[in-house]
C-alpha cells in the first residue's frame, strides 16, 4: 500500500476520520511487553502516534512522560486540542526519519504500525535506514526502541540487525486481536499473530525491574 509512506494520505485520512484508531493492537494486547522493557519512568517517545489511544493508555497506567510525533500536521493538531488538558503528554508534527530531538535524549521510542508504513512507497529502504539512525541517535545507552509490526522477521530483522545500531533485537508475537482468545496461536503462522521487534542497546537481553 504505497499510500501509507504519503503524508498527503494521513492528512486525508485524518480530515476525513478523526475518531481514535489503533492498528493492529490496543495497549491492552501489549501491556505486558511494554512493562517488561519500559519503565514507568522513563522518557517515552512514541513515533507515529497517529490517532491512537496508545499514549493515554500508558499514561493512565501510569507511565510519565510521553512525548509523541507524526507526520500528519492534522493528527498532531487534533491531538493536541483533545489533550490539552494532559501536559504529560506532549504532540509535535515531526519525520521520524529527521528528528529534531538532541542526542540520547529518550529511555524508550515506541513505534506501532509505523515502520510499517515507513517501509510503504518510495525509498523504503533508505527511509528505514534514517529512522533507525534517528531512534538509535535519539535512545540513550540503555534505552530501547519497541516496534509493532505485521512484517515476519524474515522481512523486518534485515534492517535492525545493523552493525550501525548494534542492537540486541528480540522478536516476541502477540495474537492479533481478532483470533479467538480460546485458541492457541500459531506463533509461526503471520496470520494469527502481530510481531514486537524490542531492539536494546547496550548489554542486550535486560528486562525493566
Ligand atoms: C499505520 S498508522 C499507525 C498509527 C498508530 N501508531 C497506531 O498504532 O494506531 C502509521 C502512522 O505513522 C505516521 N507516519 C508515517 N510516516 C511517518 C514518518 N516518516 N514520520 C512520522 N510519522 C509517520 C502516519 O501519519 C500514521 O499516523
Amino acid at each position: 500500500m504505497a499510500q501509507y509512506g504519503k503524508t498527503a494520505y494521513w492528512d486525508e485520512r485524518y480530515t476525513k476520520d478523526p475518531e481514535p484508531f489503533d492498528w493492529y493492537q490496543r495497549y491492552s494486547g501489549v501491556r505486558d511487553l511494554i512493562a517488561q522493557y519500559i519503565k514507568k519512568e522513563d522518557n517515552i517517545l512514541v513515533a507515529g502516534c497517529g490517532n491512537s489511544r496508545l499514549s493515554e493508555d500508558l499514561y493512565e497506567d501510569g507511565y510519565s512522560s510521553i512525548a509523541n510525533i507524526d507526520i500528519s500536521r492534522v493528527v498532531i493538531d487534533q491531538m493536541t486540542d483533545k489533550y490539552k488538558e494532559k501536559p504529560a503528554l506532549t504532540w509535535q508534527q515531526m519525520n521520524v526519519c529527521s528528528l529534531e530531538f538532541p542526542d540520547e535524549s529518550y529511555d524508550a521510542v515506541i513505534g506501532k504500525a509505523t515502520m510499517d508504513a515507513v517501509l510503504c512507497g518510495e525509498g523504503s529502504t533508505a527511509n528505514i535506514a534514517k529512522m533507525c539512525s534517528e531512534v538509535s541517535r535519539v535512545l540513550n545507552g540503555s534505552g530501547v526502541f519497541f516496534i509493532v509490526s505485521y512484517g515476519v522477521p524474515d522481512n523486518r530483522l534485515n534492517y535492525l540487525e545493523n552493525d550501525d545500531y548494534a542492537w540486541t533485537v528480540t522478536v516476541h508475537t502477540v495474537p492479533k486481536p481478532t483470533v479467538s482468545a480460546t485458541a492457541v496461536p500459531d506463533t509461526k503462522d503471520a496470520n494469527s499473530v502481530h510481531y514486537v521487534y524490542v531492539c536494546q542497546k547496550g548489554a542486550g537481553g535486560q528486562v525493566a525491574e
